[in-house]
């Protein structure tokens, strides 16, 4: 009999402490070291967050200038990164050319691995830096373009939009993805973080520890959910068809991309102003997206509500993120390597903060296979099927 409570999930289960965000889900606040989330995103910029996160406070104008200046000598993608990508297939999924070129950068970049908070602090600002030139290089080189070196004069957001396309963003254009970077770029221990975490608690270098977090980040009930957002938004096609496609989806038993919150029991907060953003760039633009998906939350409630009551199942940070990035120019399976350009900052302040006061994390599982039994000669053995249920025995991991 287990003698411990087992919770696959870690549902509820605390595992560490941080000062870099506070989710409030029961009440729908996030806070970045004590500011509400729409301070920041309404009155800061994402630089001003990056400094907030990695040096503990917001930056004066001096300290703002020099941490610009030191993201923007970072930028540029090493030439052998750029050779590496180059030998990619046009065909690769973005966010696994991001995970490649995260990992690969170790190998390029010349990095002191002493161990010091000084080296630590400067390759987060060189992954900060360089994880959105990864994804916007990556952008042009699969539709056979050359790629676009950074501009020194911009900022973050208007750099990347540049670097896609040649050309400066108009400034709503900058300042709607300067906020989705704000938005995206902390959320406590959410699965990519503790992944993050794990690694480095091993005493594993911060580019480990980041590739670990891209990795994670990848899946559909995490990052992965704004490609498939969009996805249904294009499949419904009209809002009217809202209703019926909710209808559907539900009677085949799936779940709603962008809908529901492991931490939020009302809707999560960074929905409301990505819902605006999504408002005012296809007003602009001219596209459906954004009535497509009003429409689509506003079935997703009705029918919540009447076949899944009590489950408290609301927007969440990616049903909104589909339509802004897409009227923002940007095709749907880049969607999550977006993500990762806000969460990179949030990351690596979770990598210093592991490494200042380090604990291996290291949980423990109930052993519920076969009790101890003799070793059985090969020749004695017989094929059977495996413990799920394939034709050979499932390899143990370590
Ligand atoms: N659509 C329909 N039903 C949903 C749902 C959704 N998006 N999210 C949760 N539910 C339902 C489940 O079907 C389950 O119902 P049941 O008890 O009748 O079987 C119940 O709510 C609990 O869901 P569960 O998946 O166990 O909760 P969780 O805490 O693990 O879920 C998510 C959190 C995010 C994984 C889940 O809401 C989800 O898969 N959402 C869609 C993917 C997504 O948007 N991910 C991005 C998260 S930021």
């Amino acid at each position: 009999m287990p003698s411990t409570v087992v919770n696959p999930g870690l549902e509820g289960i605390v595992v560490g402490e941080t000062v870099l965000s506070n989710v409030e889900g029961e009440v729908g606040r996030l806070t970045y070291r004590g500011y509400d989330i729409h301070d920041l995103a309404e009155r800061a910029n994402y630089e001003e967050v990056v400094h907030l996160l990695l040096f503990g406070r917001l930056p004066t104008h001096e300290e703002l200038d020099a941490l610009n200046a030191r993201l923007a000598a970072r930028r540029a993608l090493p030439n052998g990164l750029l050779a590496m990508m180059h030998a990619i297939p046009r065909d690769a999924w973005p966010m696994d050319v991001l995970r490649t070129g995260v990992s690969a950068i170790a190998h390029f970049v010349p990095h002191r691995p002493d161990g010091s908070h000084e080296t630590s602090v400067d390759t987060a600002i060189d992954l900060i830096a360089k994880v959105p030139t990864i994804v916007a290089t990556w952008d042009r080189m699969r539709r056979r373009l050359e790629p676009i070196a950074p501009d020194p004069k911009l900022t973050t957001a208007a750099n990347f939009l540049y670097m896609r396309t040649g050309e400066q963003p108009i400034p709503e254009a900058e300042k709607a993805l300067d906020t989705y970077l704000i938005l995206l770029a902390d959320h406590s221990y959410n699965a990519s973080t503790f992944s993050a975490r794990v690694t480095a608690s091993t005493g594993a270098d911060i580019y480990c520890s980041i590739t670990a977090a891209v990795a994670t980040l990848a899946g559909d009930l995490h990052g992965g959910a704004p490609s498939k957002v969009m996805t249904m938004l294009e499949e419904i096609g009209l809002p009217e068809k809202a209703e019926p496609y909710v209808r559907d989806l539900l009677a085949r038993h799936e779940k709603i991309m962008g809908m529901g919150h492991r931490e939020y029991k009302i809707r999560d907060p960074r929905a409301a102003q990505l819902e605006q953003m999504a408002k005012n760039l296809t007003e602009k633009s001219h596209t459906k997206w954004y009535l497509i998906a009003r429409a689509l939350e506003d079935a997703s409630q009705t029918v919540l509500h009447e076949q899944k009551p009590g489950k408290r199942i609301y927007a969440n940070v990616e049903f909104y993120t589909a339509p802004t990035l897409s009227s923002l120019g940007i095709p749907s399976d880049e969607f999550t390597c977006m993500f990762a350009c806000g969460r990179i900052s949030g990351w690596a302040a979770h990598v210093l903060e592991q490494f200042a006061h380090n604990r291996l994390i290291r949980p423990q599982a109930t052993y519920v296979g076969p009790d101890v039994h003799p070793y059985e000669p090969i020749a004695q053995r017989h094929a059977q099927p495996g413990p799920n249920g394939n034709g050979a025995a499932t390899p143990a991991t370590g």
